[in-house]
C-alpha cells in the first residue's frame, strides 16, 4: 500500500509516565494504520490510554518512543492537519455560531495583519468564509441558530457547532474524544447519524474514541479494542507497579448498510484472541441490541 493512502500511521508507539515513585507504561508498542477516508473507533476501559493516544496524534504530547505520521508527515506538534472535537464543547463564548464556524478558516488563511493592512481584502474573505460556514450550518441543522451565542445553545447544538468548526477546514484526520459522552441518549443518536452522514458526504478520515462499545460498532467501519494488563516488577527491593496497557489491537470489520450506514449487519469476530472473549460477547450483544431496535 503506498504511503500516501494512509491518513495515519503509528509505529512502535510507547508512552511512559514517570515520577519519583512510579513508572507507568500507558501505551506499549502500538502499531496502527488508518487509511484515508476510514472511520475508525477506539474502544477500551477507562484509563487504558485512549485520550493519551489521541493527544499524541494531535501533537499535544510527545511519545516516549515510536513514531506517528499524519498524511505521511511526522507529528511534531499541534498542526492544522488534525481536527479535534472533545467531549466538552470548545467554542468561543463571545462569538456567534456562524462566526465560531468561520473562525477556524480565518485563522488559517488570514494573516492577522491583513485585517489591518488590507481591510477590504479581509472583509471580502470574511464574507466568503461566512457563506461557506452558513452552508455547513444548514447541513448540520443549525441554520436558525447562526446568530446565537454558545450560551444560548443546548449541549447537542454546541457539539454540532464544534464539529462544523473542524470539518469545514477539511483536516487530514478528525480526532474525536468521546464527543457525545455528555449528551442524552436521543441527542446522542441524532449526532451519531449526523456524523455518519458527514462521513458519507465528505469521505473524511475519522478517529473516534469512545468507551461505549455499542456506539463504536454503530458508527465505525472498523473498531479497535485497546485492552490492558498489569505487571508487577521488583526493582532492588522496591516494588514498582507498572500498569502496562497492552497493544491488543484487534479489529473487526463492520459492514454498514442503509443510507448513512445506520444499520450494523455483519460483524466478523475472527480477529479476537480467546482472552478477548468478554469483548466478543459484548460485541455480539451490542450487535443484537442494535438489530432488535431496527
Ligand atoms: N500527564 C500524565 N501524567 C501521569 N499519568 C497520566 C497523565 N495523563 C494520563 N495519565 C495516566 O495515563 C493513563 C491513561 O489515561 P487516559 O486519559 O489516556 O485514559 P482514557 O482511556 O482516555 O480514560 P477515560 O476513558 O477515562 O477517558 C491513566 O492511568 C492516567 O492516569
Ligand atoms: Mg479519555
Amino acid at each position: 500500500m503506498p504511503e500516501s493512502s494512509l491518513a495515519l500511521e503509528i509505529k512502535d508507539l510507547v508512552l511512559v509516565f514517570k515520577d519519583q515513585k512510579t513508572t507507568k507504561v500507558v501505551l506499549d508498542g502500538i502499531n496502527l494504520q488508518v487509511k484515508r477516508g476510514e472511520f475508525v473507533a477506539i474502544v477500551g476501559p477507562s484509563g487504558c490510554g485512549k485520550s493519551s493516544l489521541l493527544n499524541l496524534i494531535a501533537g499535544f504530547m510527545h511519545p516516549t518512543s515510536g513514531q506517528i505520521l499524519v498524511d505521511g508527515e511526522p507529528v511534531k506538534g499541534p498542526s492544522r492537519n488534525t481536527g479535534i472535537v472533545f467531549q466538552d464543547y470548545t467554542l468561543f463564548p463571545w462569538l456567534t455560531v456562524i462566526d465560531n464556524v468561520a473562525y477556524g478558516m480565518e485563522l488559517e488563511e488570514i494573516n492577522f495583519l491583513m485585517k489591518w493592512i488590507r481591510p477590504f481584502r479581509f472583509r471580502q474573505l470574511h464574507r466568503s468564509y461566512r457563506e461557506k460556514a452558513r452552508l455547513y450550518l444548514q447541513e448540520m441543522g443549525l441554520k436558525e441558530a447562526e446568530r446565537k451565542k454558545p450560551h444560548q445553545l443546548s449541549g447537542g447544538m454546541k457539539q454540532r457547532v464544534a464539529i462544523a468548526q473542524e470539518i469545514i477546514r477539511k483536516p487530514s484526520i478528525l480526532l474525536m474524544d468521546e464527543p457525545f459522552g455528555a449528551l442524552d441518549p436521543q441527542t446522542r443518536e441524532v449526532l451519531q447519524i449526523l456524523i455518519l452522514k458527514i462521513h458519507e458526504q465528505e469521505q473524511n478520515t475519522v478517529f473516534f474514541v469512545t468507551h461505549d462499545l455499542e456506539e463504536a460498532v454503530y458508527v465505525a467501519e472498523r473498531v479497535i479494542v485497546l485492552s490492558q494488563y498489569k505487571l508487577h516488577d521488583d526493582n532492588e527491593g522496591a516494588t514498582i507497579v507498572k500498569d502496562v496497557h497492552a497493544p491488543v489491537f484487534k479489529s473487526t470489520d463492520v459492514k454498514r448498510t442503509g443510507d448513512f450506514g445506520g444499520l450494523v449487519q455483519d460483524i466478523r469476530m475472527s480477529g479476537f484472541a480467546p482472552d478477548q472473549k468478554g469483548i466478543v460477547e459484548a460485541f455480539d450483544q451490542s450487535y443484537r441490541n442494535k438489530a432488535d431496535n431496527q
